[in-house]
Formats: C-alpha cells, structure tokens, sequence
C-alpha cells in the first residue's frame, strides 16, 4: 500500500516510539491524527510536521485510560470525514513492583489504556478498512509479550495480549487486503522508564532509540509482516530459547532483569 496520501492515527503520539512514527510517517507525505494527554507536545509535532512536509495533522486530546476514550476518538475522526488508512496502537504504560502492592487504580489504567483502547479502536477503523478493502495496523507491543513478568505482571501481560490479538486479527482480515502487525521491542530510551517507575532496571542501560524501534516497526508494518523484532537477539531468545527452558527458570531470569540495584 503506502499510498502518500494515507491517514495514519498515532496514539501515543506526544514521545518516544509514536512521535518517532509520526515522524516517520509524516516524512512519506502521509496525513496524520495524532493522539495523546499532552496537547502541547502534540501542538508542537503537528506545526513540527506540518512546517517540514507539508502534511496536515489533527489534535485530538484523550486520555485512553478513560472509559469511551476510543469511541470518542471514532466520532472526532467521523465528525472530520477522515478515513483512517493506518491505525498505529502505541500509546501504553508499564510499572513496576509486586503486584498486589500496586494501586488498583493504576493496574485497571494500564489495562485500559494497554488492552481495552487498543482493542476498542481497532475495532472502531477495521471494519472501515475491510469495506475499503485496505489498511494497515500497527500495534505497539513488547518482547515483554513472550512470557510472564514478575514485578511488571500487568505490563507483561497486557503485552501478551497484544500481541495475541494482532497476529488474530491479521489472519481474520488478510483476505481482506487488510494487515495488522505487532512491534516487539526491547528496552527503548524514551520516557517509559520515568513513566513506570523503572530507573535503574539494568535492561534500560542498552537500550536503542525510539528513532530505530520506530524505523522497524513502520518497515515491518509496510511490508504486512505479523510480528517485528528491533533486536536480532531478542527474536532468537523469545523464539527459540524461552519456549524450552522450564517455566521457573524463565521466571527466575524474567525477575532478575526486573530488579532494581
Ligand atoms: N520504551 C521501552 O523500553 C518499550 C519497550 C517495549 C515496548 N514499549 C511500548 O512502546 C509503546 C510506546 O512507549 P514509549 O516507549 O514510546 O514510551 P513513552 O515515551 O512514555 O510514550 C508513551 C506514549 O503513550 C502516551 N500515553 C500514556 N498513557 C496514556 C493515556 N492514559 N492516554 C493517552 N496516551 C497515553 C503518552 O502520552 P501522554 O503522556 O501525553 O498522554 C506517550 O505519548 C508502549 O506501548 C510501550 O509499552 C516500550
């Protein structure tokens, strides 16, 4: 596909991997909708974007941990006869911690924001793809998703999910000249440690830039792939490795790269 007039709808757009997407995006002369809390980051990469490709960007500030966070995105993009060609799901928080210990309130947000919005608007935009026969999905993941978490239990398993559901939904609509893809980094430099409470998690002490975890993703999500890897060695560890070892051993080395000094 990658038609230049394409519409791409970034959640999670203000920092990190989605900024470098909309960047990335905006760069092929592609349209875009850009999503997040911070509506000064997102004023200041739509004038960014705008200036220096001459593309249009739209607004939408919407927190996704709220409930009809994603139906009121499908409306503002309805209301705006825009039609989503590139739906990209990147938005999403982790913590750190036991579980219990963890605040109810934050796990519940981190579901919805990581799983429900995710789902939600994939839902809202698939349907318009399949009728168009065309569309693409790029759901922001994790290698996270290839096995159990302690002291980021929800994190790990909302990854999980995600990563579920999109190689699903792909199979579901493939016919349909309609792909979806699931971007498995690993650790990033971008405000996610801040965000959840991760300094000084030693995983974060080699992590690449949100520039090349964009790059691979975008990549994989032209070429229609299932599920995109930005490290090498990661692919071969949660493909070959982590399926064999016994499940306490990958516990044990899971919490091990959680810990804290
Ligand atoms: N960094 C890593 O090591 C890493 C590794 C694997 C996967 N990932 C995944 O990559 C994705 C992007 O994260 P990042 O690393 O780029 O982190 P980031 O720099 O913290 O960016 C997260 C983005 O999500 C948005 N967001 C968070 N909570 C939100 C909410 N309640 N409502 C709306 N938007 C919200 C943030 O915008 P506002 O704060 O402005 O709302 C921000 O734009 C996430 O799904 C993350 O799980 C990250």
């Amino acid at each position: 596909m990658s038609r230049n007039s394409d519409t791409a709808l970034i959640t999670g757009a203000s920092g990190g991997i989605g900024l470098e997407l909309a960047r990335i995006h905006a760069s092929k002369g592609g349209n875009l909708v850009l999503v997040a809390r911070s509506g000064d980051k997102l004023d200041a990469l739509k004038t960014e974007l705008e200036t220096q490709f001459g593309v249009s960007a739209v607004v939408i500030i919407q927190d996704l941990a709220t409930p009809h966070a994603a139906l009121n995105i499908f409306e503002k993009t309805e209301a705006l006869g825009l039609e989503i060609d590139v739906l990209i799901n990147n938005a999403g928080f982790g913590g750190h911690g036991l579980f219990h210990e963890q605040t109810l309130a934050n796990t519940q947000a981190m579901m919805q924001v990581n799983i429900a919005a995710l789902t939600e608007l994939s839902h809202y935009y698939l349907t318009g793809m399949v009728q168009r026969q065309r569309g693409r999905i790029l759901n922001v993941s994790s290698t996270a998703s290839f096995m159990p978490g302690p002291l980021q239990a929800v994190y790990y398993a909302t990854k999980a999910y995600v990563t579920s559901f999109t190689q699903a939904i792909a199979e579901e609509v493939a016919a349909h000249k309609v792909t979806a893809t699931a971007l498995c980094p690993g650790a990033v430099a971008t405000g996610f440690v801040e965000a959840g409470n991760l300094e000084g998690v030693g995983i974060w002490k080699h992590a690449r830039s949100a520039a090349s975890a964009a790059q691979c993703g975008y990549k994989a999500m032209e070429k229609g792939e299932l599920v995109a890897f930005n490290e090498a060695k990661l692919r071969f560890l949660v493909n070959w490795l982590v399926p064999l070892l016994p499940r306490r051993v990958v516990l044990g080395l899971s919490r091990q790269a959680m810990e804290k000094p």
